[in-house]
């Protein structure tokens, strides 16, 4: 059975949206969530989930196969990225390819890299001018924001928009797509 680990840095709120989305699911089940933020509300999340949760240090991250053996001991078949802000090295996306997937709050290829998170991306958005934005899952590569894009969802940007606003409606985007387009890839990759 296909078993997922959801890596974030943060609020953790699609972390919790896709736990909520494919509980009691018999055929797909989140496992793991990990993080590199100890002071991250999701580990708080994962407290009230009942899922557990690992903390991992950049130099257990890059410098070890510290995470690639949980993620093997645990049998995990999947990673998503929600909110994860590190990228992925090497030992994971060799052992993982084609099942890591991520999602950018914004249309890529525009408004992503390095730098391009959070509310940056919105701000440049609205700096722009540009009369839409919304939400990117794409493939994880070895760069930021950059593997093969599986799914755009869009959304008019209105007079008056702030960040905060845009935020606000391209969260709301993540909930409603993000935990589908999980379910299609993963059942189509296991
Ligand atoms: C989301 O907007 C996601 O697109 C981006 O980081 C944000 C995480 O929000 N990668 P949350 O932690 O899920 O609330």
């Amino acid at each position: 059975m296909p078993s997922l680990a959801l890596f974030a840095s943060g609020n953790g709120s699609n972390v919790q949206r896709i736990v909520e989305y494919f509980s009691g699911n018999p055929h797909i089940g989140i496992d793991l969530i990990l993080t590199n933020n100890p002071r991250a509300y999701v580990l708080e999340r994962a407290r009230n989930l009942k899922i557990p949760s690992v903390v991992f240090s950049r130099k257990e991250f890059y410098g070890s196969n510290y995470v690639p053996d949980i993620l093997a001991v645990q049998n995990i078949s999947h990673i998503v990225l929600a909110g994860f802000l590190w990228l992925i090295p090497e030992n994971i996306l060799s052992a993982f390819q084609g099942k890591i997937l991520n999602i950018h709050p914004a249309l890529l290829p525009k408004y992503g890299g390095k730098g391009m998170y959070g509310t940056r991306v919105h701000q440049a958005v609205l700096a722009s001018g540009d009369p839409e934005s919304g939400i990117t899952i794409h493939y994880v590569n070895e760069k930021y924001d950059d593997g093969q894009i599986i799914f755009q969802s869009r959304c008019p940007v209105i007079p008056g928009e702030t960040p905060e606003t845009l935020a606000e409606k391209i969260h709301q985007l993540e909930y409603r797509h993000f935990p589908e387009i999980i379910e299609s890839v993963v059942k189509k990759s296991r």
